[in-house]
């Protein structure tokens, strides 16, 4: 195989080389296109272009394979727990016993925030999203901890990571506890991370709260299936904020944001309310299944389709299986899951949907499990969040371990020309 590739422009040849990934993805190193051709590249939504290298997670779209650190996420999700994956992201192998128990008592120790923090969530009013709320609180975390992080040193490193870690589902939680109006909570010492999730959303002051196994393992398994996704629209935010040397909190803060959107991890609950919607309107399904292909009409069956994979999404296969087990093991009867089901099999046997490569993804069937486990819908972003926590983490480490330059993309203009005023 040639190892470069050649551009041809105004009768002059110019070679430029390519760069090859371990599962041999092959790109053409354009670093030099510009300054020997005078030419930049245009690819709006970086739908062709890679941004950098990476060695944490490896995502085969065609194939519908996702792997961390080398490990699918079936295999992943089958044997360890999702703060044994957040280490494998953070730190690029799985804990050994002793490092799993160090990992989960310097998070123990951590999970405080300063009260003065629930002096900012006080302002913000009742109706006010989870995710805005989050991601601002997030962002307050800078000005509590103001220490400048030093990439090259392993201690503040570590430091960091272990604040965010153990601080982020306190103030997850509490987004939820703020819309409830119900009292805040802080962890539990002699619970498990997960565990420690559930009690602090779902604990209440007046009676004893002890995490269902079914709760624990699926959410177990959601968190692993969110917790990093390669160069997504949140991740890459965090990576090129990050990339001005802006702290982990602040990069954290700006991902949380792009998450939001409903595009992105905002669908699972854009997944939920359009099922509800459909219920309003007589549960017809066929006719927003018309809706959706129709080009005039700006629907879209949320949660079917993804920019990569154009196969089954891996992770929704796993959380089909899982939704599955719960809504028979809470014995639900909810009557937006049938539409949810009829909505599937009609799009997975429509041309359009064929056609095009739309298959249900992850955000589709997580919204109804997160909805049978009493999860409210306006928490199933901060849900996804949580799980995406220590993928940000890795992906922004990995940029700065990297020395990556500032993330600064070019532009064509189509402006007016010089005018006088
Ligand atoms: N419903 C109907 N038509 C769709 C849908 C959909 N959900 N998704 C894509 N299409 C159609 C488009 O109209 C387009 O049709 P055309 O070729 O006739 O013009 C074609 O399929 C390709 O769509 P694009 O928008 O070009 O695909 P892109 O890769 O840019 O978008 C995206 C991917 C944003 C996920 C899109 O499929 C979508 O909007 N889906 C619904 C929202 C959603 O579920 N988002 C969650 C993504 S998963 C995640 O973030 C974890």
């Amino acid at each position: 195989m040639s190892d470069s590739v050649k551009v041809i422009y105004q009768d002059k040849s110019f070679e430029f080389p390519l760069v090859e990934g371990t599962e041999n993805e092959v790109g053409i190193d354009i670093k030099t296109l510009r300054a020997k051709t005078g030419l930049i590249t245009f690819d709006p939504g970086y739908k062709n272009t890679g941004s950098c290298v990476s060695s944490i997670t490896y995502l085969n779209g065609e194939e519908g394979i996702l792997r961390y650190r080398g490990y699918s996420i079936e295999d992943l999700c089958e044997k360890v727990s999702f703060i044994e994956v957040a280490f494998l992201l953070i730190f690029g192998e799985l804990p050994t016993a002793k490092e799993l128990a160090l990992f989960n008592k310097e998070i123990r120790e951590d999970s405080l925030v300063d009260e003065d923090l629930k002096t900012i969530l006080k302002s913000f009013p009742k109706s006010a999203h989870p995710m805005g709320v989050l991601s601002s609180l997030t962002s307050a975390l800078i000005a509590f901890n103001p220490n400048s992080v030093d990439v090259e040193s392993e201690e503040d490193m570590r430091e960091a990571i272990i604040m965010l870690m153990a601080k982020f589902p306190i103030l997850a939680s509490w987004t939820q506890r703020k819309v409830k109006g119900l009292p805040l909570n802080y962890a539990n010492t002699a619970l498990s991370y997960v565990e420690n999730i559930a009690h602090m959303m779902f604990k209440l002051p007046h009676q004893d709260f002890k995490p269902s196994p079914v709760l624990v393992s699926t959410l177990n398994k959601l968190l692993i299936l969110h917790a990093d996704h390669e160069q997504n629209c949140s991740t890459s935010t965090v990576r090129i904020v990050g990339s001005a040397h802006a702290g982990l909190f602040a990069s954290v803060s700006a991902g949380i944001s792009a998450l939001w959107g409903p595009l992105h991890g905002g669908a699972n609950q854009a997944v939920i309310e359009m099922l509800e919607a459909i219920k309003a309107d007589g549960g017809d399904t066929k006719k927003y299944m018309a809706k959706a292909k129709d080009k005039d009409d700006p629907f879209r069956l949320m949660g079917f389709g993804h920019r990569v994979y154009k196969n089954f999404d891996p992770r929704a296969r796993i959380i089909k299986k899982a939704a599955d087990e719960v809504l028979e093991e809470l014995g639900l009867n909810d009557p937006i899951l049938q539409i949810a089901k009829d909505l599937e099999q009609e799009a997975l046997n429509d041309p359009y949907f064929i056609e095009r490569k739309l298959y249900p993804n992850v955000d589709f069937y997580s919204g109804i499990i997160y909805r049978a486990l009493g999860i409210p819908t306006e928490m199933f972003t901060v849900m996804f969040a949580l799980g995406r926590l220590p993928g940000w983490i890795a992906q922004w480490l990995e940029m700065r371990k990297n020395h990556e330059p500032i993330g600064r993309p070019r532009q064509i203009y189509t402006g007016y020309n010089h005018r006088e005023v």
